[in-house]
């Protein structure tokens, strides 16, 4: 076997920072990465079940790999699918050579040995109860600038929708001396945006007893050279005052909450085994909204779970109109293998399953409309994202991570380096983004210089 490889990845933030990971490990073994899966010795599949058949998905992707095992080929699953569906893989798909869950990484090199050794049916899913949790200091993280670290892996929550207990294993926090140093690694190589990553990352409970979840984002947020640190994915019940207050005294600290309700019903909440009420988590909504900062504020729901009534439903609207989110993410509810309610019937029609989520969307786009108002004038400093060419505009991201599209008119450089650090007036706001000008306003917001790019420079 050639030591290429091609990986494909699929799913959420918790997926992409696994992929980079493995790659990081793959390059260690001796192993090339390739752009093209036919050049590759050994293709991985890293796969997501979070949602909509996506096993099937899974299984028709395989299925046109099929034609590539002739060349001499090896083929991983690895990721949520792989967990959950196990050995099944290689009895649908008998040229699969690796099945691995995400908590069986840390023995990647010696999977990859076994697999050089010619093994045909390696498995890494037994790590489900494990306390360890995979810390490599071989991430090939693909943004320079801009990095993930993952501060706690698996849940414990087993919310009655969800796949995430079965796939990823025990809630297990790494110690926050180990976060601080891969932290500071990431500094001196220039990295100036941090994001903690971990299904409830608010659920983060340092082994060593040393430092709080709000007490670690101020630590990291205090190095030097650190201009951002966000976090994601947040839970309701272990939402504590101290992360605002955290954030309204620590100004590296973005200021953005993703904190998923699901559901504005108490009834679907309690079936969901959310654990909260509407006004409980409203209370919560109160604690942000009183910051002194102006808190954006974003949410994930779940439309048609086994149940809801319509009343359920305009519980949700109304919850949406009194929070005013910046952003919604909104999913038909899909019942999801193992998970409690995939018992329950999965009473709510397809089509009105449709309707709820297009009036949530379009009631969450009206708010949108209206609330992204709030910051018209405003200056943002915006981090450079990229440069759209055709509306020669530079594509950047504000701290409460709202896409911000701006001219260079005003300053120097039209198009000033990916990763840097711009004061932006905004001069229009759309529902989904902000518009508006570089200004050249030195004073207010120091220039930065990035890593291997230029400094930046403006007019005065
Ligand atoms: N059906 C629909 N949406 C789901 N989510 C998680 N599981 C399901 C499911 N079975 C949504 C939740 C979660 C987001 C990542 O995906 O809203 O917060
Ligand atoms: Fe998909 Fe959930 Fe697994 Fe992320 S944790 S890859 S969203 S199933």
């Amino acid at each position: 076997m050639s030591k290429t490889f091609y990986i494909e990845t699929f799913g959420c933030q918790m997926n992409a920072h696994d992929s980079e990971k493995v790659i990081g490990t793959l390059e260690q073994q001796g192993y090339a990465r390739v752009q093209d899966e036919d050049a590759a010795g050994l293709i991985l599949y890293n796969t997501c079940s979070i949602r909509d058949k996506a096993e099937q998905k899974v299984f028709h992707r395989l299925n046109e790999y099929k034609r590539l095992q002739g060349e001499g080929k090896k083929f991983a699953v690895l990721g949520c699918v792989a967990q959950q569906e196990g050995e099944k893989i290689f009895e649908k798909a008998p040229y699969v050579s690796m099945v691995a869950g995400s908590a069986s990484y840390r023995n990647l090199p010696e999977m990859l040995r076994r697999l050089e050794a010619g093994e045909e049916r390696i498995t890494g899913l037994d790590d489900r109860q494990t306390e360890l949790t995979f810390e490599t200091e071989f991430t090939a993280r693909s943004n320079p600038h801009r990095g993930y670290i993952t501060i706690i892996e698996g849940c414990d929550k087993f919310c009655a929708y969800c796949v995430v207990p079965y796939t990823r294993g025990k809630e297990r926090s790494r110690t926050a001396a180990s976060v601080m140093v891969e932290a500071k690694k990431m500094v001196d190589l220039g990295f100036t945006e941090i994001q903690f990553l971990g299904q409830n990352v608010n659920s983060y409970r340092d082994p060593s007893g040393r430092m709080s979840f709000a007490e670690l984002l101020v630590a990291v947020g205090e190095l030097p050279g650190i201009r951002r640190v966000r976090f994601t994915t947040s839970h309701p019940r272990d939402f504590t005052r101290d992360i605002v207050q955290a954030i309204d005294d620590t100004p590296t600290l973005c200021d953005h909450i993703h904190l998923p309700v699901q559901s504005g019903s108490t009834a679907v909440l309690k079936a969901m085994s959310r654990e909260y009420t509407r006004e409980w988590y409203l209370e919560r909504m109160s604690w942000i909204k009183a910051a002194k900062r102006d808190i954006s504020i974003t949410s994930d729901m779940i439309v048609g779970f086994p149940g809801e009534s319509d009343a359920d439903f305009e519980e949700t609207i109304t919850l949406v109109g009194e929070v005013k989110y910046d952003a919604v993410f909104a999913f038909k509810f899909s019942p999801r293998p193992n998970t409690p309610a995939v018992t329950m019937a999965d009473s709510i029609p397809d089509e009105v399953k449709s309707e709820r989520l297009r009036i949530l969307m379009d009631r969450q786009r009206e708010i949108q409309r209206t609330h992204y108002g709030r910051h018209l004038g405003e200056v943002q400093e915006v981090m450079v994202e990229s440069y759209n060419p055709s509306r020669n505009q530079v594509v950047g991201r504000s701290s409460q991570n709202k896409t911000v599209n701006f001219s260079t008119a005003q300053i120097v450089q039209a198009q000033p380096p990916v990763g840097s650090y711009l004061p932006v007036r905004i001069t229009q706001t759309l529902p989904n983004c902000l518009v508006g000008e570089a200004i050249a306003d030195a004073e207010a917001m120091p220039l930065v210089s990035v890593q291997g790019g230029l400094d930046f420079v403006v007019l005065n």
